[in-house]
Parts: structure tokens; C-alpha cells; sequence
């Protein structure tokens, strides 16, 4: 039986990658995304693949719902689904223009991901399997100085999964934790400082779908940057704030 995968943010960078890997392997992909044209161009590109798109805002749960009932209807529940939509944007709070993005990033970024699983849940939990993938980011370790709308959402992302992966203990279904690194794609094309460790986003790919293969709860791609998280995280605060108050932010707007 082909695999039966769910992947948001499929129209572009990582999901792009995914969904390319995943079809390389003869997988059944149901991809989600905003933009109809490059969905339907992606869609073209993997003919030998059996593919549906949605072109819908993960934001919005009903229309999360019905695309769910849609490709279980079609082909049954998925063996994977994967939360990879995410929007970043510089941000800082004395600015009162950018409240709007603080609650754009954190409902594409958290809510996304929860409007993402909550259809699949139930099903996936009576079949006694499956696996419910979210994507975080290293952003999560500490509160990066302009980034805090996408440091707080990746943050948030986190417990959350953690939350879900404890009411899904021993059921079957895995839930699991991704906090990828820089990677090459859209999201980073105009950051304005040196990314360490940057990847492709097709060796990301590569490094999730090993991740996914075996079940791996939590991970930190690529592993240098787990290194860089773990020091991070050690890091006193007097010694943080002094170290990030001088680095270079993404920008505003
Ligand atoms: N690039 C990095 O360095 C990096 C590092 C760590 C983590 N990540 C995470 O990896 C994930 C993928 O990012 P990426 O780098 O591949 O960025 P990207 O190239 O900008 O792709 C983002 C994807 O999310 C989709 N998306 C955004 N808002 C959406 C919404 N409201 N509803 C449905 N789809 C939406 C976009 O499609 P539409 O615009 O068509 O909707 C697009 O397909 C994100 O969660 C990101 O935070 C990226």
C-alpha cells in the first residue's frame, strides 16, 4: 500500500521538498496552501503521483475540515500529516502597526498546525496508528530580538505538540517535533546576516523523512545546529542578552 501523506505549506521551499520527496517513493500526497497556481504547477509536475490539492488558509478550521473528509473519503485516513505551513516576519512591539503580524504569525504558526491534526485525531487514534509531524523551528530555543512574533509562535508550537504528544501516549499515533535550522528557501532569501549551517531544502527534507522513519520525538536539523540550541539554551541571561542585543535582526516588514 502507497503511503498517504498530508503536507501544508506544499506550494513552496520545504513543503515543496516534501511533497517531491514523498512522491519520489510513490506516495498518495494531499498538499495544502493559499496559492492555487503554484499548488496546481506542483500538482503537474508529479504525474506519476496520485496528488489532490486544496488551495486553503490553514487558519481557517472548516475549510481544514472539509479538505480532511475530502482525502479520507477518497483514500482513507493518512499515515502522516504534516504541519509545515508557517509565515516569519520581523516584529517589534512598539510598533502598533505590528500587532496585526504578531497575531498573523501566531495563528498561521500555532493554530495552523492545531487546525492542521484536530480533524485527523480521532480517526488516527481508533486505527491506532499514524503520525502527526509538526514543523518548529531552532527560533524556539530563545526569544530572538526581532524576531518575537516567530520566536514566541515556534516556542508555542512546541509546547503544544509536547501537550499532544502526552494525550496521545500509547495510542498509536506518534506525535513528532521538528525545529529545522536555516534552509534555503523564500523565507530566508532576504535575511541580511550570515545563516549558519544552511541546508537545501531538499536535504531537509531528506533529514525529516529519516526523522519521520524512525519516530524520533524531538530533533533539532541539522545536528550542528541541536549543538548550537543546546548552548543556547544553557546560556545564562546576563550572558544572552548582552551576546543577542548585537546581532544582526530580520527586518521589519
Ligand atoms: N526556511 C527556514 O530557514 C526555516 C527554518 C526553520 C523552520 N522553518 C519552517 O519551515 C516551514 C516551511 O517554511 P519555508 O522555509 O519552506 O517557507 P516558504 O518557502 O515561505 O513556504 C511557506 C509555506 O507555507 C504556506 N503558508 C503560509 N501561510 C499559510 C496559510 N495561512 N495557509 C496555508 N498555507 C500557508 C505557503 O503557501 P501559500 O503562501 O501558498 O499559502 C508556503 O507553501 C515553516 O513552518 C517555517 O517556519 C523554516
Amino acid at each position: 500500500m502507497p503511503l498517504k501523506i498530508i503536507i501544508t505549506g506544499a506550494s513552496s521551499g520545504l513543503g515543496k521538498a516534501l511533497a517531491k520527496h514523498y512522491a519520489s517513493l510513490g506516495a498518495i500526497l494531499g498538499l495544502i496552501a493559499r496559492n492555487k497556481t503554484s499548488l496546481e504547477s506542483l500538482v503537474n509536475e508529479l504525474p506519476d503521483t496520485v496528488s489532490v490539492f486544496y488551495a486553503i488558509d490553514v487558519r481557517d478550521a472548516e475549510s481544514m475540515q472539509s479538505a480532511a473528509s475530502d482525502f479520507i473519503q477518497r483514500y482513507g485516513c493518512p499515515d502522516i500529516v504534516i504541519g509545515n505551513a508557517g509565515i516569519s516576519q520581523g516584529t517589534l512591539t512598539e510598533y502598533a502597526e505590528d500587532s496585526k503580524i504578531f497575531e498573523s504569525i501566531l495563528a498561521t504558526n500555532v493554530t495552523g498546525i492545531v487546525n492542521t491534526f484536530q480533524p485527523f485525531v480521532a480517526v488516527m487514534r481508533t486505527q491506532g496508528k499514524g503520525n502527526l509531524v509538526g514543523i518548529s523551528s531552532v527560533a524556539s530555543c530563545r526569544g530572538l530580538p526581532g524576531g518575537s512574533a516567530y520566536s514566541a509562535s515556534k516556542a508555542a508550537a512546541n509546547s503544544y505538540l509536547e501537550s499532544l504528544r502526552v494525550e496521545m501516549f500509547r495510542s498509536g499515533v506518534s506525535v513528532i517535533t521538528i525545529c529545522p535550522g536555516y534552509i534555503i528557501t523564500p523565507m530566508t532569501a532576504n535575511n541580511p546576516f550570515q545563516m549558519p549551517f544552511i541546508m537545501t531544502a531538499e536535504t531537509a527534507a531528506k533529514k525529516i523523512v529519516h526523522i519521520i522513519n524512525h519516530k524520533k520525538i524531538f530533533s533539532v536539523i541539522p545536528w550542528q545546529m541541536g549543538i548550537v540550541a543546546r548552548i543556547l539554551r544553557l546560556l545564562p541571561n546576563f550572558v544572552y542578552d548582552r551576546l543577542f542585543s548585537i546581532m544582526p535582526r530580520k527586518p521589519r516588514g
